[in-house]
């Protein structure tokens, strides 16, 4: 891996800056920009629409990036739905998915950011239904497949889980998971939103019935995301969102959906990004996992080892090799948002602080009522960026920490 040629590619690291807030969302490559750019001035007819020259070139497009999303998640083209981000994936499954009859339980884990946590509580809720959270019996907040079976039961209808913790970084066992869920019965759930950057994702493999995942955080554009729905689960999904592409036949009482995935992609959609989206994860895959997994844990292990020690910092989650590349940690008697205020104004250092979006975790995992900081790399970060960060840390506790 080139990393000198690469991060040219990225116009926000040649202004000095130390970039660490990847898992809140990665930078975008002139590539990615320019292919947008392209498709903004090449493209602009609306695809799966209008019969004419411009239309059709534009809808072959789309079809070509359908093509290539699918083959990323090893899906097939018809159950990838176009979606703005993993939240509204997420959202559009909790509120199109028909569980039956009130009562039941669906389970989530303690980990999930409010995007695959809120929809299901207001299912619940609404529905009548349980929710039920698994806490990690770990103090690293590791989750195991007995933790989340504990909780499954004849009376659960559907287990949501994230892949990979934004706060922890903590991989959770999404096979072994899935393989209890469905020996119950169950609908599964994933939030691919923190692995799909570091991970090559195969939903057949996964074996799980939705799963969604942003654009923005694998250097896509914002306003792009998949919601992948399993083939066999196209008729327990109502659409969110009815009207203009999502139907075949309208009456005046009556109408008939369009076949998968027009059924899910009403109105009009981010097209042009959509399209990016799919020169976005061709960027990521000509790196190669294998690449950016062996340097994210390069990454993490040196700033596990440059910060793990000093006093009156604590670290929280797991060892490097349990985890992606986030470190999340606090230092003593300072507030999250202070420290990530200090890393900012003296080094340039960008990292994210506070409860991440996911409260239950920072708050009742880790007992930590202002949250905390967070470090997140990716593919373009160096050693040299991560000993400046080490290095500004241990100048706030030595002049801070009394
Ligand atoms: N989900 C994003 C994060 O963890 C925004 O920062």
């Amino acid at each position: 891996m080139d990393l000198e040629s690469i991060r040219k590619d990225f116009h926000a690291l040649s202004e000095g800056l130390i970039y660490l807030d990847n898992a809140a969302t990665t930078l975008t490559p002139k590539p990615v920009i320019d292919a947008l750019t392209s498709y903004y001035a090449y493209y602009r007819a609306n695809p799966l629409r209008s019969i004419h020259l411009a239309a059709r070139k534009a809808e072959d497009k789309l079809n070509e990036a359908r093509h290539t999303c699918a083959n990323f998640i090893n899906a097939s083209e018809k159950e990838i739905v176009f979606t703005r981000n993993t939240t509204e994936g997420l959202n559009m499954v909790a509120n199109g998915l028909n569980l039956g009859e009130y009562g039941g339980n669906i389970v989530v884990t303690a980990l999930e950011h409010h995007s695959n946590l809120l929809p299901w509580m207001r299912k619940c809720y609404k529905e009548g239904r349980e929710l039920r959270i698994v806490f990690p019996k770990r103090s690293d907040g590791v989750i195991t497949v007995d933790d989340v079976a504990e909780k499954i039961d004849e009376e659960t209808l559907l287990v949501a889980f994230t892949h990979v913790s934004n706060v922890l970084g903590t991989i959770l066992p999404v096979e072994d998971i899935v393989k209890v869920a469905h020996e119950h019965n169950t609908y599964t759930v994933l939030d691919a939103a923190q692995s799909v950057p570091h991970m090559k994702l195969d939903v057949k493999r996964l074996g799980v019935d939705f799963l969604a995942l942003s654009g923005h955080k694998i250097c896509g554009p914002t306003g792009s995301g998949i919601l992948y729905i399993r083939d066999t689960c196209f008729d327990k999904v109502e659409p969110v969102f009815v009207g203009g592409g999502s139907i075949v036949d309208v009456e005046t009482t009556h109408f008939t959906y369009a076949e998968p995935p027009s059924k899910f992609e009403a109105g009009t959609i981010a097209y042009c990004e959509a399209m990016a989206l799919a020169d976005a994860l061709k960027y990521v895959s000509q790196i190669g996992f294998d690449n950016i997994l062996s340097h994210d844990k390069k990454l993490i292990r040196l700033a596990h080892e440059l910060i793990g020690d000093i006093k009156g910092l604590e670290i929280y989650g797991p060892s490097p090799n349990d985890k992606t590349s986030l470190l999340a940690f606090n230092i003593n008697g300072l507030d999250p948002s202070e420290v990530a205020m200090i890393l900012d104004s003296t080094s340039g250092i960008e990292v994210r602080s506070g409860h991440l979006c996911a409260q239950v975790c920072t708050k009742r995992v880790l007992g930590q009522p202002n949250g905390i900081v967070r470090v997140s790399s990716y593919f373009y970060n160096t050693e040299g960026e991560i000993t400046k960060l080490a290095d500004t840390i241990k100048h706030i506790v030595d002049t801070m920490v009394l």
